[in-house]
């Protein structure tokens, strides 16, 4: 078996982090003869700058024809004043819309190795905290009918949260089948006192969970559940929700790890599309292109690609073990060492954890 891949450096620190990523692939490669063939192809401002498109066609075959897409990051001051169909943002939105991603992952781990790095006090740290959010992306307030209307007395503006049977299934049903290949609980969070919407997600959540009577489930309302991740985030595994609550959350979750520069996503969707995997951050003109930009955002996409895309489960805990020991014992980038370390470069660091 060949695991094709689509590489998407893209702009700004996308290239030096895409870099180390990618290096981490070939030596996993090497060490256990899986074969890895990548295919690189530009997106964003790179794309804008080569073609005028910032998805040209040939980006989006190569990624169709792949088996998993690994993006860096789009966009920068340079190319903030083009119109829409110029801007970098498009061509990743475009992107997401033809791979059908439906979910959006992301994988807040902590190593008690960071506990006084970040902004959690060591007791909260304990032995580390490894949640996964698993946000519906399709759906949900950001994509229901809205307006806006005159009235006599001013304006009147409306958003509607819209869900359908099938589209809470399929998500809370990806929620239950990864938390099998993890520690098989489930926090479902809504906000059903209030909102229809959540009622039907209870409900119909409460029916898939009559599949996986391995897996535990647990309902949450999101308003606890934001006080839940900060005071106690020990406690949960998978937490599955609602596109706009999805969004707070995964930010809120992202800040207690203590950098952007430490947060993976996946973007898996429909059957037979290729899953998407990039940082969290963005392209950070503000340090692009010093060699310091943190790469364990990208490395750990890709041991999610590892996993997620090919099932390689013992490769991607492999670099996750090597992102650890990275984390506890050094090089770091100046976003996360420790007070008075010495700071490394973003490929000191890339190939720290590609050689272990
Ligand atoms: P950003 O994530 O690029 O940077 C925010 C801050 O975090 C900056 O101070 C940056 O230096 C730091 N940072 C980010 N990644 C880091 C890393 N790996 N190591 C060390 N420090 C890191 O967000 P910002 O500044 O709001 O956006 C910059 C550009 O990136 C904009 O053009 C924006 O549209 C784009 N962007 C793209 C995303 C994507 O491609 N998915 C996501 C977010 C922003
Ligand atoms: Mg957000």
């Amino acid at each position: 078996m060949t695991c094709r891949i689509a590489v998407l450096p893209g702009d700004g620190i996308g290239p030096e982090v895409i870099r180390e990523a990618v290096r981490v692939v070939e030596a996993v490669g090497a060490a256990t003869g899986i074969a890895f063939d990548f295919t690189e192809a530009p997106i964003g401002g790179a794309a804008v700058e080569a073609t005028g498109d910032p998805l040209p066609p040939e980006t989006e075959q190569a990624c169709l024809a792949a088996g998993a897409i690994l993006l860096g990051a789009v966009g920068g001051p340079r190319w903030d004043r083009e119109p829409a169909a110029r801007r970098p943002e498009t061509g990743l939105l475009r992107l997401r819309k033809a791979v059908g991603a439906y979910a959006n992952l992301r994988p807040v781990r902590v190593h008690r190795a960071m506990a006084g790095r970040g902004p959690l006090r060591p007791e909260v740290v304990g032995t580390g905290i490894d949640v996964l959010i698993v946000r519906e992306l399709t759906g949900g307030l950001y994509y229901g009918e809205r307006g806006l209307q005159q009235e006599p007395f001013g304006e009147r503006a409306y958003d509607t949260m819209v869900y359908t049977t099938p589209e809470i299934e399929r998500i809370v049903r990806m929620a239950f089948q990864l938390a099998r290949g993890r520690r098989r609980r489930v926090v479902s969070v809504d906000k059903s006192n209030v909102l229809e919407t959540s009622r039907l997600w209870r409900r119909v959540t409460e029916a898939v969970a009559e599949e996986f009577g391995d897996v535990e489930l647990e309902h949450m309302l999101v308003d606890n559940a934001a006080m839940q991740l900060v005071r106690n985030p020990g406690r949960f595994d998978v937490l599955v929700t609602e596109n706009t609550f999805g969004d707070i959350l995964s930010d809120l979750a992202a800040a207690l790890c203590g950098s952007l520069g430490l947060l993976p996503s996946a973007s898996l969707g429909l059957p037979g599309r290729p899953p998407l995997f990039e940082p969290v951050h963005g392209s950070a003109p503000d340090i692009a292109g010093r060699g310091i930009a943190n790469p364990l955002a990208a490395i750990a996409s890709a041991a999610l690609m590892l996993r997620y895309a090919f099932g390689l489960e013992r490769e991607a805990r492999a670099v996750e073990d090597a992102i650890d020991e990275v984390l506890a014992y050094g090089p770091w980038t100046p976003d996360i060492a420790p007070p008075g370390a010495p700071v490394a470069g973003t490929e000191e660091v890339g190939r720290a954890v590609a050689l272990k």
